[in-house]
C-alpha cells in the first residue's frame, strides 16, 4: 500500500480521464490534491468525489497556455496545502493530420498545451522542490513519444519532446532529490480515445484488436504506475520513460 500521506500534489488536466484518475490515485493513498482544466463545473465535481474520500482538495481552474500558468498553480497549491511535492504534468491534446493536413493552429496548440505548459509548470515547480529539499515530476509522454504513428505527426512530435523533456530534467535534477519521469501509456480509454475514434471512424474493440492484451488501459491502470513514480518504492528511478500500454512498445512500434 502506497502511502502519500502529508504530500502535495498538483495534477494538471485533472478534471477527466487519466488526471482525474491520477487525482484519486493520490487522495486513496493519502495526499492533498490539487485539481486544475478549464471545466469548472468538471473541476467542482472531481473536488466533490476526492473530498468524499476523506482528502483534502481544491480546484483552480486554468487553461495551461495562460501567462504565468507555472507560478499561478504553484503558489496556490503550496498556499493552500503548505508544499508541492509532486507535479504531474499531465493536460493534452491531440489532433490528426500528416505534415500537410496539420493546420498552424493545431501545430501551435499541440506545442503550447503538450510542451510549452510543461516547460512553464516544471520551471515553477522545480524553484519550489529546491526550497523544499525534493520533490516528484511525472509527465505524461505517450507510446506515441517513444514510436511513430502515421498521421498524427504534431501530437507525435510533442511527446516525443516529452520524452526528452523527461530525461534531461531528471539528469538535470538527480543530485537535487528531485526526481522526473515519465509514462508512457498506449490506447487508454478516455475522451481523448473516444474523439480520436469518433473522427476515424473506427470502435474501441478495432483499437484493442491491435493491441498485444488485446483491449484497451483504463485509466486507473495508469495512475498506478504515476503513484509509483510519486512514491518512495521508486526512490531510485529518474529520467526514465515508463511504458503502461499492454505490450505495444515491445512490438517496437505495433506497426503493421
Ligand atoms: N488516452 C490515451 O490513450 C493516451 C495515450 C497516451 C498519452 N495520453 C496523454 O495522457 C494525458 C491525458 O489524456 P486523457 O486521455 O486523459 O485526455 P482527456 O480525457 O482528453 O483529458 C485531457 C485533460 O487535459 C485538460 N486540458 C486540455 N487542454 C487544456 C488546456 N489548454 N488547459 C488546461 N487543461 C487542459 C482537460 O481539461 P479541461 O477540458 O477541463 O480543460 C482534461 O482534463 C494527455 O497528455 C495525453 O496526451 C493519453
Amino acid at each position: 500500500m502506497i502511502d502519500l500521506s502529508g504530500k502535495a500534489a498538483l495534477v494538471t488536466g485533472s478534471t477527466t480521464g487519466i488526471g482525474e484518475a491520477c487525482a484519486h490515485a493520490f487522495a486513496e493513498a493519502g495526499a492533498s490534491v490539487m485539481v486544475t482544466g478549464r471545466n469548472e463545473e468538471r473541476g467542482a465535481s472531481v473536488v466533490a468525489a476526492l473530498r468524499d474520500k476523506g482528502a483534502e482538495a481544491d480546484f483552480l481552474a486554468c487553461d495551461v497556455r495562460d501567462e504565468g500558468v507555472g507560478d499561478r498553480l504553484v503558489s496556490a497549491t503550496v498556499e493552500r496545502f503548505g508544499a508541492l511535492d509532486v507535479l504531474v504534468n499531465n493536460a493534452g491534446v491531440l489532433s490528426a493530420g500528416d505534415v500537410v493536413e496539420t493546420t498552424w493552429e493545431q501545430w501551435r496548440e499541440i506545442v503550447d498545451v503538450n510542451i510549452s505548459s510543461l516547460f512553464a509548470i516544471s520551471k515553477s515547480a522545480v524553484i519550489q522542490m529546491r526550497k523544499q529539499g525534493g520533490g516528484c515530476i511525472i509527465n505524461l509522454a505517450s507510446e506515441w513519444g517513444l514510436n511513430g504513428e502515421p498521421g498524427y505527426l504534431a501530437y507525435c512530435t510533442s511527446k516525443g519532446a516529452v520524452v526528452q523533456m523527461t530525461r534531461c530534467m531528471g539528469l538535470d535534477h538527480a543530485q537535487e532529490n528531485i526526481r522526473v519521469n515519465s509514462v508512457c501509456p498506449g490506447e487508454v480509454h478516455t475522451q481523448m480515445v473516444d474523439e480520436m475514434l469518433k473522427e476515424d471512424g473506427s470502435t474501441p474493440e478495432e483499437l484493442a484488436a491491435g493491441v498485444p492484451m488485446r483491449r484497451l488501459a483504463k485509466p486507473g491502470e495508469v495512475a498506478n504506475c504515476v503513484l509509483f513514480l510519486a512514491s518512495d518504492l521508486s526512490s531510485y528511478v529518474t529520467g526514465t520513460n515508463f511504458s503502461v500500454d499492454g505490450g505495444n512498445d515491445a512490438t517496437g512500434g505495433g506497426y503493421p
